[in-house]
């Protein structure tokens, strides 16, 4: 009986086991074309009128279907689900795919590090990475490289770039952010949408709004006042957007109340009404829209992946509940979108179809990774270590032979291949001998220390510990150091296993380096002391291993800067409760924050030092007069002081007249320039006078007249010792010039 009973469960479980494969095994069917071979180059005023032609054509059931992604049911989600979990890139999702019309589909990939559908594609260095280079024209060959490799994979619609504003660092997705500030959030994210959209493809930017706290994403309601929204978490959106970004994706939680994603005041008010957009917006996944007719009457045009509520609106006009009308309205914009975008040829002499990851990409993810990592502190010159000079090498921490690329969730990139930082040193120091300590006892460790030459000391965060939240039962509790499943960080201080491991080396040997790897703001305070020389490297993408090694042997300068603030502790900062269910966002975070309360950050935004040792000699406003509709010019000179070639990163930091309730300094112009031994180097900053208006409510600016400032500086807080002031009366403005001392070095 008992032989019985359990052959009887082998059987269930064998048949399980099937199913579950055939579930995930079974190819999935084969994507509709596209790009439409019949449209060539039009302009969008003839595809509007042809748009509306077509939706004349349209039965209502072929309207609603223009209106959802193209997952039928339930069970097909699951099993996309189950393949995304269990196989490398991900199934592609389409939407709207109308063969009898010639319509072409919305043929959807993620993500803002790559191409997250395609298996094999290049993983470039995180988001947050790439701000760092302060590097927009940099940023823009990334969103090229993005946009073509998607074409090639037969995607014609990226859900990049992710321009949510980092309010606080512990978001659990900071890292595919542009960080905290909107004006450098809004440089990258223009070039990075152009990038993306000159080879015809629909760059979607996300979310909007004010998504950036991860556990209760779905729930959380954010209540803002109209100002901070406009002034602070909305300018990047508008830049976007007036960039020509074809398509905007929502957000998941409320916004005042109501969902984003239904939210008639953020969809149809600011959007279309105010800012005069005319692409389409796109729901988040499965948790954006609840209420077809209230999606419908907000503006919400396509709910993806799939009809969740949208599969109800031929009833929904049949009973008179929806206007047919208003449907007409929405099919048409997302038909005339398809249709502009299926019309470009992309680039001329671009071949896209060539082989999806190829040697000039990977060698663009080793050179971002170059330009992104951050060198904090090089005491005593540590860095750079050339290879001849060094007979044997610790490297040290578990994720130095990890491939941790970040988060795992829909920004995950499944590259051909991933060059670990332990791999790029063996091979960039190939003379040396390599001893490689994972983990274990503290003795040992400093014992090897001491018989090394150089310490490398690798430490952080990987998606177990920050990222997209994708823990489907229950929820985490973040103050415990090791977490699982990516979620937001209440604690901004590093693992005790890591902090430990520094302390056991702290003053051991002078040649120590700690690799700090992660996606925003990390505390240090409580090690800093004890270590040489601190690399911020991110999560550097897949070759980020061999820039890394570039950068310790001196192959490679480090050229970023931080584009977020990292404060001494994590309660410098304004309240961050994961778990809340509600937020006010304030007028004040990052670097705002901290100046208004009067703390000093422990490295300032902007950040970052180089082996050039660049120091302003002068910087003064080169117009004599200035009106509103002017541009300021801030003519900076730069001069290097170190013996080697690097990067300097001026920047500009507005502050208003009182009467304008602005923050103290904001950023409004950066440049970065390469650096050459005792040369002087002359860089203007720009400031369109327009940018300077404040929000008046219900849509409208207005000007400040009075004393205003420009700071100018190598990173926020050395931008404070050097106030430029200007008065700008009713029409005209006067500068005074203004010499500044040589920058003190930090
Ligand atoms: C994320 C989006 C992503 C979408 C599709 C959502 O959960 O919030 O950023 O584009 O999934 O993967």
């Amino acid at each position: 009986m008992l032989k019985k009973i359990f052959l009887g469960f082998l059987a269930l479980l064998a048949v399980f086991a099937i199913g579950v494969s055939l579930l995930i095994f079974w190819p999935a069917s084969t994507p509709p074309p596209p790009r439409m071979q019949a449209y060539s180059s039009l302009d969008y005023k003839t595809v509007k009128s042809n748009a509306a032609a077509l939706v004349e054509e349209m039965t209502l059931e072929e309207k609603a279907e223009q209106l959802h992604g193209d997952i039928g049911n339930t069970f097909q989600l699951v099993r996309w689900g189950l393949r995304f979990l269990t196989l490398p890139g991900r199934d592609i999702v389409n939407s709207g795919y109308n063969e009898r019309l010639n319509i072409p589909p919305i043929a959807f990939t993620d993500g803002p590090r790559g191409v997250a559908f395609e298996n094999g594609a290049t993983a470039y260095p995180v988001a947050m990475a790439r701000a760092a280079t302060f590097n927009p024209e940099l940023e823009r060959e990334v969103g090229s490289a993005i946009g073509i490799e998607a074409r090639r994979g037969g995607y014609n619609y990226i859900a990049s770039p992710c321009i949510n504003l980092l309010r606080h660092p512990g978001w659990g997705r900071a890292q595919e952010s542009y960080g905290e500030d909107p004006f450098l959030t809004e440089r990258m994210g223009v070039a990075h949408v152009n990038g993306i959209q000159k080879h015809g493809v629909m760059s979607c930017p996300k979310h909007f709004a004010l998504n950036s706290l991860e556990n209760r994403r779905f729930t959380v309601d954010v209540s803002i006042d109209e100002r901070a929204l406009h002034e602070v978490y909305l300018p990047h959106f508008k830049a976007v957007v007036d960039s020509g970004a074809a398509s905007i994706m929502s957000a998941y939680n409320k916004v005042q109340g109501e969902y984003a994603g239904q939210s008639r005041y953020l969809l149809e008010g600011v959007l279309r009404d105010e800012w005069g957009w005319q692409g389409f917006v796109t729901s988040d996944w499965i948790n954006g829209v609840y209420d077809a007719e209230a999606g419908i009457h907000a503006g919400m045009d396509i709910e993806m992946p799939w009809k969740k509520v949208y599969g109800e609106i031929p009833e929904l006009v049949k009973a008179g509940k929806i206007k047919e009308a208003r449907i007409d309205t929405l099919v048409r914009r997302v038909v005339a979108g398809k249709m502009f975008w299926a019309s470009r040829t992309g680039v001329a002499g671009t071949d896209y179809a060539a082989k999806l990851s190829t040697p000039d990409h990977k060698k663009l993810a080793q050179k971002v990774a170059e330009e992104a990592m951050v060198l904090l502190k090089n005491e005593g010159n540590v860095l750079p270590i050339a290879p001849a000079a060094v007979k044997n090498i610790l490297v040290v921490g578990p994720l130095a032979t990890a491939d941790n690329l970040g988060d795992a969730a829909s920004s995950k990139v499944d590259p051909e291949s991933i060059i670990t930082i332990l791999e790029g040193i063996t091979q960039v120091y190939n003379n040396a001998k390599i001893v490689y300590i994972e983990e274990g006892d503290m003795e040992a460790l400093k014992q090897a220390a001491i018989d090394a030459d150089v310490v490398i000391a690798v430490v952080g965060y990987s998606s177990d510990d920050e990222g997209e939240n994708i823990q489907m039962f229950g929820d985490r509790d973040p103050s415990q150091p090791t977490w699982g499943t990516g979620g937001d960080r209440t604690d901004l201080r590093l693992k005790r296993a890591d902090v430990a491991r520094l302390q056991a080396l702290s003053g051991v040997n002078l040649k120590t380096v700690a690799v700090v790897i992660g996606g925003s703001a990390i505390t240090m305070d409580e090690w800093i002391d004890g270590i040489p020389s601190v690399l911020m490297a991110w999560y550097p993408g897949e070759q980020g291993g061999l820039a890394l090694s570039r950068i310790l042997a001196g192959q490679a300068i480090p050229g970023g800067r931080l584009p977020v603030s990292i404060p001494r502790e994590t309660n410098r900062l304004p309240n961050f409760d994961p778990f809340a269910d509600t937020v006010t966002y304030g007028y004040y975070h990052g670097y705002t924050w901290l100046n208004k309360i009067e703390q000093e950050p422990r490295f300032p935004f902007g950040f970052g030092l180089d082996y050039s040792q660049p120091s302003i000699d002068t910087a003064y406003v080169a117009n004599e007069t200035l009106k509103w509709s002017d541009t300021l010019v801030i003519r900076v000179l730069i001069k290097g002081n170190g013996s080697r070639r690097g990067w300097a990163v001026p920047q500009a930091y507005v502050s208003w007249p009182k009467e304008a309730g602005r923050p103290d300094g904001v950023l409004q112009a950066f440049a970065k320039t390469s650096i050459m031994p005792g040369v002087s180097q002359q860089v203007d900053l720009e400031i369109p006078m327009i940018r300077l208006r404040n929000y008046a409510g219900e849509g409208n600016w207005e000007e400040t007249y009075g004393a205003y400032n420009v700071y100018v500086g190598l990173d926020e807080a050395d931008a404070r010792s050097r106030p430029i002031s200007f008065t700008l009366e009713e029409i005209v403005l006067t500068a005074e010039d203004f010499l500044s001392p040589t920058r003190n070095p930090r």
